[in-house]
């Protein structure tokens, strides 16, 4: 049996649906004040009764409360976490969901007899790292690689359909440029969020992944300059940019992705996939194939 944390979301909804179609047993972990049915409206969520209608079966849980973490856990052999609170609020947060939440759920992993966690983390997170979000994920893969569990550490690059379906997908709704921070110059290992659940997906039951963290990226990164350019190939159009200088308000998006954008400005982020492509047997999508898919026709 396999436990989701974070079933509820794009990646962990993606990655139960796939482990469901394969005829795996999923159990996933659903709190009662999940946002997800609201935000799934506005396609940044999975319905857990969605997940439910496809045979995962729900247990209630809080990675804030270790009682509930402790129950879930009982005759799991894997855990697949993807949980995280960048979008929720209020108690949801950093410190006490990615960083606490996640290292209390390893701990009871670790004492219900789990063999295997698979922990998705971020390329670039380390202990220390100036971001907050970066240095807690570091601090999850030190506190996983001691607990003496078999781990899986996914570390993706920058998701594609959120940050470029932000990024591009809301000026280009609203008929306004685009606004790129600096030049739009430096290349970015983005990824689309479909690799990332295949690599979960793999994880499970492959002895390629036991104790193995895993750069996920697209086959090539990309400028943002470029990725204007492809959306712009992908829905027949010229799309107008605009640019401005780091620390200046982004608009039409979150004001919580400006620094980031910015940090993607200060140098080229590579991730060489060919070798992690072919052991895993994970084709990865490219910038074209994920702005036909996202943007063009059907998309
Ligand atoms: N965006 C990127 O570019 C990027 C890049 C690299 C790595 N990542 C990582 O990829 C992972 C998946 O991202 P995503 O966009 O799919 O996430 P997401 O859609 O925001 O999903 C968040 C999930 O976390 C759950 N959660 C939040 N607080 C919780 C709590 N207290 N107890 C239990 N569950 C809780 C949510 O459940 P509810 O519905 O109950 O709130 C939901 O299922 C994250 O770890 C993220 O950091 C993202």
């Amino acid at each position: 049996m396999i436990l989701i944390v974070g079933a509820t979301g794009l990646l962990g909804g993606m990655i139960t649906q796939q482990l469901l179609a394969q005829g795996k047993e999923v159990r996933i972990l659903v709190r009662h004040n999940s946002p997800s049915e609201g935000l799934a409206q506005q396609g940044m969520a999975t319905p857990a009764q969605t997940l439910i209608d496809a045979g995962a079966q729900p247990v209630y849980g809080d990675l804030k409360e270790r009682s509930s973490l402790d129950s879930a856990c009982q005759g799991i052999d894997t855990v697949i976490t993807t949980a995280n609170a960048v979008l929720r609020g209020g108690d949801d947060n950093l410190e006490s969901v990615d960083l606490h939440g996640t290292q209390t759920l390893i701990d009871a992993a670790k004492a219900a007899g789990v063999r295997h966690f698979v922990y998705t983390s971020a390329a670039g997170s380390a202990p220390g790292h100036p971001h907050p979000l970066f240095d807690a994920k570091g601090r999850c893969e030190e506190h996983l690689k001691k607990s003496g569990l078999t781990y899986t550490i996914l570390k993706p690059g920058v998701f594609m359909e959120i940050w470029i379906g932000t990024v591009v997908g809301m000026p280009l709704s609203a008929g306004q440029p685009v606004t790129l921070v600096g030049q739009g110059a430096c290349k970015v290992a983005f990824v689309s969020i479909v690799d990332v659940a295949a690599y979960a997906v793999t994880a499970v039951d492959n002895p390629n992944a036991e104790n193995q963290e895993i750069y996920i990226a697209g086959p090539a990164s990309y400028s943002w300059t470029k990725v204007v350019e492809a959306v712009g190939r992908a829905t027949g159009q010229q799309i107008p940019i605009q640019y401005v200088a780091t620390g200046e308000p982004v608009p039409l998006i979150p004001p919580s992705m400006a620094p980031i954008l910015a940090a993607q400005e200060i140098g080229d982020s590579l991730i060489d996939m060919s070798e992690t492509s072919s052991r895993y047997g994970v084709d990865p999508t490219s910038l074209d194939t994920f702005a036909g898919r996202f943007f063009g026709a059907g998309g």
